[in-house]
């Protein structure tokens, strides 16, 4: 399993590489956005993109500008998320902050640039494998809606604005599953629709997404409280101001809450048959994940 997914994430991580040598970009941007690129994530909406492909068929070497449009939205949504006026962070995958490296306005901008770039390679990939069940609007229609003022922006902003807001898990399902599950079902519903996937399949994948991207975002509170920045790359004690599953629950809760709801996803998948099986070994990953 873990053979798998490192030979996922090498794939990804030479493609984005060899994205990244060649922006064209001018001097002032082409650092922070390489940076940015080709810093030490874990891919895990990248390897979502591809498992989501071969369960209905899609060779992974084929997807990789869908994978790497994920990466970048992600990688611009973790700038924007570091940023002094957001989350003031110091450390991000085991180095300084872009904007501690670059300045907060090439920060920015390159937070931009990932992002407008991101649609780009999702046109490309369209384009290249042509999934006759699947128009190139809706595909990107499901990307840009996960990215916007329903999406992760909303997400993002409903956290750094909790204050007055009462600490329940609607309000936290409300935020959670926006600022990091819309992306997760972005990447696997694309990944699958790159495939042709029937509209049915479609429908359990992105429940199975759902899931498994708000159980990833609360291991992500637990982890703020109960890891270190050696081993998780980033600052630690952050969420003290958030409204958070461990404050709700506890660090026991918030685990037990996160297996629940990788159990969750993997039911959503059960019928998909043996094809499935890179998403429900991803799952299992994203389940026992240290950092
Ligand atoms: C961090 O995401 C931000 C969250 C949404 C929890 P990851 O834990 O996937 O970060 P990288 O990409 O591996 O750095
Ligand atoms: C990150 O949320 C979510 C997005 C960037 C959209 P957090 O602020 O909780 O994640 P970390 O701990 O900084 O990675
Ligand atoms: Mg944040
Ligand atoms: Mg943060």
């Amino acid at each position: 399993m873990n053979e798998y997914f490192a030979a996922r994430r090498a794939l990804i991580d030479d493609y984005l590489a060899k994205l990244a040598s060649r922006t064209g970009a001018p001097r002032p941007l082409a650092p922070p956005i390489t940076r940015a690129m080709t810093s030490a994530g874990k891919r895990v909406r990248g390897i979502l993109v591809l498992a989501a492909g071969e369960s209905v068929g899609v060779k992974p070497e084929k997807l990789l500008d869908a994978a790497a449009a994920m990466e970048l939205i992600h990688a611009s949504s973790l700038v924007l998320d570091d940023l002094p006026a957001m989350d003031d962070a110091q450390l991000r995958r085991g180095a300084p902050t872009l904007h501690r490296e670059f300045g907060e306005d090439l920060a920015i901008l390159s937070a931009v640039a990932l992002l407008n770039h991101s649609y780009g390679l999702v046109v490309k990939s369209h384009a290249a494998l042509n999934p006759r069940q699947w128009p190139m609007a809706q595909v990107l229609k499901r990307v840009v809606d996960a990215v916007g003022w329903d999406g992760t922006i909303a997400g993002e902003a409903v956290d750094l604005h909790s204050e007055g807001s009462t600490l329940d898990f609607d309000t936290l399902e409300f935020i959670h599953s926006r600022k990091t599950g819309a992306l997760f079902v972005a990447a696997a519903a694309i990944g699958a629709m790159m495939g042709n996937v029937s509209p049915a399949a479609l429908g359990r994948i992105e429940v199975f997404a759902k899931n498994l991207g708000l159980a990833f975002q609360i291991t992500d509170d637990v982890l703020d409280v109960t890891g270190s920045p050696e081993v998780l790359g980033k600052d630690v004690g952050k969420d003290a101001q958030r409204l958070t599953f461990v404050k709700l629950a506890g660090v026991d809760g918030a685990r037990k809450l996160s297996e629940e709801l990788v159990e969750t996803s993997l039911a959503a998948i059960a019928n998909l048959g043996p094809a499935a099986k890179p998403l429900r070994d991803l799952a299992l990953l994203v389940r026992d994940r240290v950092s």
